[in-house]
């Protein structure tokens, strides 16, 4: 990384502070040694502040941008499926034939779970939301597969990562299946990453899941989307808790319970869950008006984005899937998907969304098309968790490789009483 210098005045002193500069992208000014000074900067939320440097995925909200190792979306989501993507975001490239070949069977080989595992699924409630279960079993991985879950050994590390993006496609999945009370359905390598995912979920004993290639192709342009997205909350807390030297199914374990919050991972379920209060286009006038009531804090679901105020790459990517799969099924004029339709066009040309840059975001259309395949809205954040584990582990894995690696240890400005005596 290039440095520079930058200067600041505190109490009349005159500090300098390098300045840090990435490839592209804004510089970050280098306060490392600020507390020296006893002074610390202040930024909750973290809007001004880079947590690390990361050469993993690149944002550019006003452009529009989402960069995975260099590569614009657009192109990886039309040209590599899942596994090129988790293989690129983890090693820096894309990998050649044979590498995907090896890489493939690795992941084969571990898209079963340990059986025993099974007796953790069934020690929750049938009706316990699928990201709680996951939570649960993800974390308890790390009592079954202890054997090489040594964080500074690079080799280790790897395996935990393989075994993670293997895994828990087959978690999410028997985490919807437990809660139907239905037999566990066991992974198919062959039905590729996407496909063998939609199978555990709806196939049964007695009936069997007909990949549509449509389908299947949607769900794997999910997957990549929702891949990485830099240092969001939940990347931010698998970084932070690694950084105590976590073992890696903790960490991610902790990465999906940041994700379950509504404001983060929950929107396209939040986005399903208001269609379905809407209930008919007769009513989208009422909601916007709300969504405009400066006294009302209802928000439009699935429309707005914090980074992106120009256009979000990965929404007009799932617009066109959402109506690819729309047509597919000869759902555009079901009322549910007719609504969203609607909503979407009203939004579009209503002058308060477009003045303020307010466009359906991704969610908005990954929760139209997921509720198409038939995957349950409780299920919807389960899917974007899977996606997500291998920008994860690829944070995690780059910051265990990064020699100036430090534990996270925020400062804080105490508000509370000076000292007293009792
Ligand atoms: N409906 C109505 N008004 C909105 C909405 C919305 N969805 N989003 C923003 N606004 C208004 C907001 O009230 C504000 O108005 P004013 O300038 O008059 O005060 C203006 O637009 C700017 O909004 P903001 O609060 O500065 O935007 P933000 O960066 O704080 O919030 C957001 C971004 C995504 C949290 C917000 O747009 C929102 O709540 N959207 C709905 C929830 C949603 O779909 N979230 C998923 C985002 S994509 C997830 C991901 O990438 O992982």
């Amino acid at each position: 990384m290039a440095s520079d210098k930058s200067k600041i005045i505190i109490d009349n002193k005159e500090i300098e502070l390098p300045v840090t500069k990435g490839t592209i992208g804004p510089s970050a000014i280098d306060i490392r040694n600020l507390n020296k000074e006893n002074i610390y900067t202040f930024d909750p939320g973290y809007l001004s502040t880079a947590s690390c440097s990361s050469a993993i995925t690149y944002v550019d909200g006003d452009g529009g941008e989402l960069l995975y190792r260099g590569y614009p979306i657009e192109q990886l989501s039309e040209k590599c499926d899942f596994l090129d993507v988790s293989y690129l975001l983890f090693y820096g490239e894309l990998p050649t034939s044979k590498q995907k070949e090896v890489y493939q069977s690795t992941i084969n080989g571990h898209t079963l779970i340990h059986d025993q595992l099974n007796s953790v699924f069934r020690g929750f409630r049938r009706d316990a939301h699928p990201m709680a279960v996951m939570t649960g079993v993800v974390a308890s991985m790390s009592a079954f597969y202890f054997d090489e879950m040594d964080v500074d050994n690079r080799k280790h590390r790897k395996l935990s990562a393989e075994r993670l993006i293997a895994k828990l496609p087959t978690i999410g999945a028997w985490s919807y299946t437990y809660s139907l009370g239905l037999p566990f359905v066991y992974p198919q390598n062959d039905l590729g990453y996407a496909g063998n995912f939609l199978n555990m979920m709806f196939s049964s004993p007695n009936k069997k899941y007909q990949n549509n290639p449509v389908l299947t192709q949607a769900l794997e342009k999910i997957l990549i989307l929702h891949a990485d997205h830099e240092q969001n909350a939940s990347t931010s807390t698998v970084r932070l808790v690694g950084s105590s030297g976590a073992n890696p199914y903790a960490c991610i374990a902790a990465g999906i319970a940041s994700l379950w919050g509504p404001a983060h991972g929950g929107a396209n379920e939040a986005t399903l869950k208001m269609l379905a209060e809407m209930k008919n286009e007769s009513r989208i006038g009422d909601y916007i008006k709300r969504a405009k009531d400066k006294d009302d804090d209802f928000r439009l679901m699935g429309f707005g984005h914090r980074v992106y105020r120009n256009k979000d790459p990965r929404a007009e990517i799932m617009k066109i899937t959402c109506h690819e799969v729309l047509n597919e099924l000869n759902l555009s004029n079901e009322p549910l998907f007719k609504l969203a339709l609607a909503l979407e066009k009203i939004a579009l040309e209503d002058e308060y969304f477009v003045e303020k840059k307010l466009y359906p975001n991704v969610d908005f259309y990954s929760g139209i098309v997921m509720r198409a395949l038939g995957i349950p809205n409780s299920m919807f954040t389960a899917v974007f968790a899977i996606a997500r584990t291998a920008g994860w582990v690829s944070h995690w894995n780059e910051m265990l490789s990064d020699k100036e690696n430090k534990i996270g240890r925020p400062r804080q400005v105490y508000t509370g009483q000076t000292k007293r005596n009792l």
